[in-house]
């Protein structure tokens, strides 16, 4: 599990990013590394502004790094070309942010199924059948037709873990996915994470404010000053023997 080069493990070296910004130079993130094994459970936390968004978005491929690799499933994504890019964020890794971003013309149903047909490669049938037992394990079968509009913090923020299911994702990236929420429902989504990475071995990073979730992570790791510093567990890589 904890080789590197396995599906579901994902490996940042180095990684460095700057922002352009009033003619300087913004070092945000100063020289990361960062192993998260298959199937692991990591929280990342520090202060507001510190770089977790802009960390969590590269080790998602949203966001190229000034410098350095993240390896997933031991391949550097950003040494991938776009097309390629594209394909592994639609089919290898799922999102959840703090505010949801489903889209409000779409019904529930429609946004966990929209997410399949982008990745492509999939009948609307089975997608269907696939997005409704996705909302039934999330807890939302009965608001399938609702508008976003139409729905509580809590319940969009579980419509929104559906979707990013839908296409079996290895990886879980969280941004402050309980951050909107009240405390009945952000156990609620905290317990639903806690399960799928349990139970589909999912690998889950959440960047969290949250003291339960970092307290129930294997590890959880604190950026502060462009750093990483583990204030809990550490995930290793296993050295590989070479013959
Ligand atoms: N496009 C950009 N251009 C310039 N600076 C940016 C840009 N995006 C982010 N930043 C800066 O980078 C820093 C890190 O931002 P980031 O959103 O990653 O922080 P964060 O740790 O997620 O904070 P929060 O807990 O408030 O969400 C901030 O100081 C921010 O102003
Ligand atoms: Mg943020």
């Amino acid at each position: 599990m904890n080789n590197p080069g396995a599906p579901g493990a994902l490996e940042a070296k180095n990684i460095h990013k700057a922002y352009f910004h009033s003619g300087s130079d913004l070092q945000i993130l100063k020289g990361i590394n960062l192993f998260l094994p298959a199937g692991s459970f990591t929280a990342l936390v520090g202060p507001s502004g510190a770089g977790k968004s802009t960390l969590l978005h590269i080790l998602g491929g949203l966001d190229r790094p000034t410098e350095g690799q993240v390896l997933v499933g031991g391949r550097n994504i950003y040494g991938m070309d776009d097309a390629a890019l594209c394909a592994l964020r639609a089919n290898r890794i799922g999102f959840i942010f703090q505010f949801y971003y489903l889209l409000p013309e779409f019904t529930v149903l429609e946004n966990v199924m929209l997410a399949a047909h982008i990745a492509g490669g999939r009948s609307s049938f089975e997608t269907e059948k696939e997005a409704k037992e996705l909302l039934r394990s999330v807890g939302m079968e009965k608001r399938a037709s609702h508008f976003p509009s139409q729905l509580s913090g809590g319940e969009q923020q579980r419509a929104a873990v559906a979707r990013a299911l839908i296409n079996r994702p290895e990886f879980l990236l969280c941004d402050e996915p309980t951050g909107n929420l009240d405390s009945v429902s952000g156990a609620e989504v905290t317990d639903l994470l806690k399960r799928i990475n349990r139970e589909k071995g999912t690998t889950l990073v959440l960047v969290t404010h949250n003291q339960e979730l970092a307290r129930v992570a294997e590890a959880v790791y604190s950026l502060r000053d462009g750093l990483l510093h583990a204030t809990k567990a550490v995930h290793a890589p296993q050295t590989v023997a070479h013959r």
